[in-house]
């Protein structure tokens, strides 16, 4: 089958370009000037911006959390990225206590199999890292899993002690895999989070105050450093604030193979959403927390300048009136205590959308410095790059044909997340995605679902080389 776009604006990182590309079967195939029809199926995109398929490489689908689990499956929350735009995904297998990492692959391949409908990978999050865990570790790479989480917070749950940190970078350089790491002093949140419930402050506002932006910043420097005298490859998710990017680039200064992402919220949602009446501030409790609103230009001049290297969403859903109508339980675990709120927020769908909203609408950054932090260093930090990542001849037809003039309202009511809240709720956005292809088949046509269950790949990644 081939598709022909025709009368499109390509917008890669480093071009912009008026050409048509044809599509052949799953892999671009031609991009020129007055491309002959023959027997393509032709798409006018006219007035259209051509983007590289979106890639969110910081999601959280099923994932088992705070009792209860992440409400979107493989299903719907990748059918919900494919409205918004993503054709790739990068989610996290946890680790079993006393299991080995292949055991948790095994779960996830479970989990994504019969369900997938955009292409995503995986990395591996280490929990119990014993001896013959640490032998494992060079196995993943035969798994196309080129990239190892450590958690530095989620005392007694997630959290890893330095000893263990640095072991898994020292392995991860010898083998070529990329670690990452959530930055917080989970001893200090811990503390910190005792005194507060010991005070009576149970309310979702505590969770800000239980995880200070130093004790990311802090965490942060630790990684960064361990990440210089282990020669490892570091990537810090979820950054949020001034002081942790400082570290960052501190680290980046001295040549450390150090990078960072932020997330969509943190440059939206702020400490006075945690500090909603009632228990509504539980709808945007994550770790770690959201900030101040003085910390989001200096997340913005990041992702501009190149401190920061990927735009991604740490999509990690919970009903906010969970448990009812048979949803699985939610937000409401926490009404007794800030403590047990599952952490985490949906924003697979709209990232791309407020990211050109406030990026390039808002005169941030370029059309194709948003192409470069959504979907082309994803792909290079990943091991994606060039199948994934761009538009260029033979690489994957993930196509998203996007209406930068397209009005968008962000609301619960028609998104396609499995949440009955949406953190953006009313922003009204210019910019949306038209149609969206992936491997040269039309998933999304307008508000019409036209993918298939089963259709998405899992991504075996290349070993890790790539620094920006
Ligand atoms: O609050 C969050 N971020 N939930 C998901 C787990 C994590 O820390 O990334
Ligand atoms: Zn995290
Ligand atoms: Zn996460």
């Amino acid at each position: 089958m081939q598709t022909l776009i025709k009368n499109g604006t390509i917008i890669t990182a480093s071009d912009t370009i008026q050409a048509d590309v044809l599509i052949d079967g799953e892999q671009v195939a031609l991009i020129g000037r007055n491309l002959p029809q023959g027997d393509a199926t032709v798409i006018d995109a006219t007035g259209k911006l051509l983007l590289p398929g979106g890639i969110d490489v910081h999601t959280h689908l099923e994932l088992p959390f705070g009792g209860t689990l992440s409400s979107d499956d493989y299903f719907t929350g990748q059918r919900a990225a494919a409205f918004g735009g993503t054709t790739s995904h990068i989610d996290f297998v946890i680790q079993p206590k006393g299991g080995s990492l292949k055991e948790g692959v095994d779960a996830w391949h479970a989990k994504a199999e019969d369900k997938a409908v955009i292409d995503y990978g995986f990395h591996v999050a280490i929990t119990d890292l014993r001896d013959e865990v640490m032998a494992e570790i060079p196995s993943m790479v035969d798994e196309g899993i080129t990239s190892l989480k450590l958690f530095m917070a989620y005392k007694g749950v997630l959290q890893v002690d330095d000893t263990t940190l640095f072991r898994a970078m020292q392995v991860a350089a010898e083998h070529g895999l990329l670690v990452m790491v959530h930055a917080e002093n989970g001893d200090v949140i811990a503390e910190l989070t005792d005194g507060l419930l010991a005070a009576g402050k149970t309310a979702p506002k505590y969770h800000g105050v239980a995880h200070p932006a130093m004790a990311e910043a802090e965490a942060t420097g630790r990684a960064v450093a361990l990440a210089g005298i282990s020669g490892a490859s570091l990537y810090v998710v979820h950054m949020t604030c001034e002081e942790s990017l400082e570290q960052l680039a501190l680290g980046r200064a001295k040549g450390f193979r150090v990078m960072g992402e932020s997330c969509t919220q943190y440059l939206y949602i702020f400490e006075d959403d945690l500090a909603r009446p009632g228990f509504e501030g539980a709808k945007f409790v994550c770790s770690p927390p959201v900030r101040q609103p003085k910390d989001a230009p200096f997340l913005w001049k990041a992702l501009a300048d190149g401190t920061l290297q990927v735009i991604s969403t740490d999509h990690c859903p919970f009903w906010y009136q969970g448990g009812v109508d048979g949803r699985i339980p939610g937000k409401e675990l926490g009404k007794q205590g800030f403590h047990n709120i599952p952490n985490g927020m949906p924003g697979i769908e709209d990232r791309m959308a407020v990211m050109w909203h406030g990026g390039v609408n808002g005169g941030r950054y370029s059309p194709n410095r948003f192409v470069e932090i959504t979907a082309t260093n994803p792909a290079k930090i990943f091991g994606l790059y060039p199948r994934k990542g761009t538009i260029a001849p033979g690489c994957d037809g993930d196509i998203v044909i996007w209406d930068p003039e397209k009005e968008h309202t962000i609301t619960a009511a028609t998104h396609h997340m499995n949440t009955d809240y949406n953190v953006y709720e009313g922003m009204t956005v210019h910019g949306w995605p038209e149609k969206v292809l992936l491997r040269g088949r039309l998933l999304v046509d307008g508000d019409d679902w036209l993918g298939e269950r089963g259709s998405g790949q899992f991504l075996r990644r290349r070993p890790f080389g790539e620094v920006l």
